[in-house]
């Protein structure tokens, strides 16, 4: 039987081996899902407490349970850093970070290191799917080559996709299963062998021509949503300058029912996606000699956002009579957004930042987040403040960078002596409250 052949068998009747590389927010779902539906699952990290959480029982992610990890493992799920063990698996799924580096140039050195790494244990019969959303190309020009290192051919012996991964952290509408997933193979066989993964554990999978269009496309979906978040917050600035509120704005053209989609302006943008993918193919495009203009427009129109909003929290002190300098500043909200743990690219931690920069004094509550852990580039010693009406009335002014569902904002209205509201959730106008 051609190994492509015995491997949809084996994918179809799940008695294939799922391996998962990278069990951060996109692998352990997927995960799951695969446990679920009746796989035996290997996940790999090279995270070693992350490993003995998951063999042990527990979660390190707010919105995935316990209870949720504890049954995959009597499901067969095991967790490990031996990388020597991928040739037990049938299917390899790689979900490991693609950040930028301090160039803002695309740093691909973990899917590298992933590849090198199970290069030694291929064999004949197995599938590797990249989940990372990069640059259009990764997986031709810089899987493929590795993969083949080890005398074994893509498309006859191995089977290699790109299917990327798209996650709403803390959107309960929608699940793993549920969100269509789209795929792009190296050959015409290599699309088969990867429906056959995902068409078990995912309601509708989208096939593409090829793995470059299903890396665009979804670098498309982020710069789509980064685009027009920098619109908004464009829009934001001049609103606030003609004395309009953006969001009753919004909210009146979002009753239109074609042709319009709602997109909120924030402090900032965050997570480890809109403010970084768009870049992967700015970097790409300049091979070919064109610029991304629109992408690059948006990135400083959102990175200049949090400048913008510490301009308004010392506007709104000035017009009391205080400074920055000295003035007790609660931040609320430091996840990047709101009903999630999750502050990477967070606008929260640059606001924190440039606040305290000239001479605040910082707090913050969060209740998905009750110590602030030092990140790579900011460090604060700080845990979450709970929010009672003493340490609101102890503050010069709060600062609503996450708009939790959480926070009690009666409360907060009540008892805070200035809000600066960044998230347009306080629609009444009130003396103590400025838009920002
Ligand atoms: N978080 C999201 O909502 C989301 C959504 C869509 C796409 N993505 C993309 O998915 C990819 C992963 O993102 P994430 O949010 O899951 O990141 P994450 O940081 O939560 O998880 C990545 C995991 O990979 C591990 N890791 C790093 N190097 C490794 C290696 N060489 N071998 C094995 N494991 C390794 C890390 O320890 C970590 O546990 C990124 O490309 C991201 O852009 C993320």
């Amino acid at each position: 039987m051609k190994p492509s052949t015995l491997l949809i068998q084996q994918l179809e009747q799940r008695e294939a081996v799922i391996g998962i590389v990278g069990l951060g927010y996109v692998g352990l779902p997927l995960m799951l899902r695969f446990s679920e539906v009746g796989y035996r699952v290997l996940g790999f990290d090279i995270d070693p407490l992350k490993v003995d959480a998951l063999n042990a029982g527990r979660t390190y992610i707010e919105h995935i349970s316990a209870e949720a990890i504890g049954k995959a493992r009597s499901q067969g799920f095991s967790a490990t850093a031996d990388f020597s063990r991928a040739g037990e698996c049938d299917a390899l799924i790689l979900c490991v970070p693609t950040p930028l580096n301090k160039h803002r140039e695309p740093d691909l050195s973990y899917v590298v290191a992933t590849t090198d790494a199970i290069v030694p244990t291929l064999r004949a019969g197995q599938l590797v799917s990249l989940e990372s959303t990069t640059w259009p190309g990764t997986t031709e020009e810089v899987l493929r080559p590795r993969l083949e290192s080890s005398g074994l051919r893509v498309g006859e012996e191995l089977f290699l996709v790109f299917s990327p991964e798209r996650e709403d952290p803390g959107n309960p509408t929608f699940s793993t299963r549920s969100i269509p997933k789209v795929l792009g193979g190296v050959t015409p066989i290599c699309t088969r062998v990867g429906e056959a993964l995902y068409g078990q554990v995912i309601d509708q999978v989208v096939t593409l021509s090829s793995t470059r269009a299903a890396e665009m496309t979804k670098l498309l979906e982020n710069i789509h949503r980064a685009v027009n978040i920098g619109l908004v917050n464009e829009l934001k600035i001049v609103c606030e300058r003609m004395d309009i509120d953006i969001h009753e704005v919004i909210r009146a053209a979002a009753t239109k029912p074609f042709g319009f989609t709602p997109y909120y302006p924030g402090p900032g943008l965050g997570g480890h996606c809109i403010p970084i993918d768009p870049f992967y193919l700015t970097w790409k495009a300049r091979e070919y000699g064109l610029n991304t203009r629109f992408i690059e427009l948006a990135g400083e129109v959102n990175a200049n956002m949090p400048a913008w909003v510490v301009g308004r929290v010392a506007d709104a002190l000035n017009a009391r009579g205080k400074a920055v300098n000295g003035s007790r500043i609660l931040v609320l909200g430091i996840a990047y957004k709101k009903n999630v743990d999750d502050r990477r690219e967070s606008p929260s931690m640059e606001l924190m930042a440039l606040l305290r920069e000239k001479g605040a004094e910082i707090s913050y509550s969060d209740p998905h987040v009750p110590h602030f852990l030092p990140m790579r580039k900011y460090s604060f010693n700080l845990e979450s403040v709970p929010l009672t009406p003493a340490t609101l009335q102890d503050t010069d002014c709060v600062l609503l960078a996450t708009d939790h569902d959480r926070f009690d904002y009666a409360l907060i209205k009540a008892h805070a002596p200035l809000i600066v509201d960044t998230r347009g959730r306080y629609q009444e106008p009130a003396p103590q409250i400025v838009r920002a």
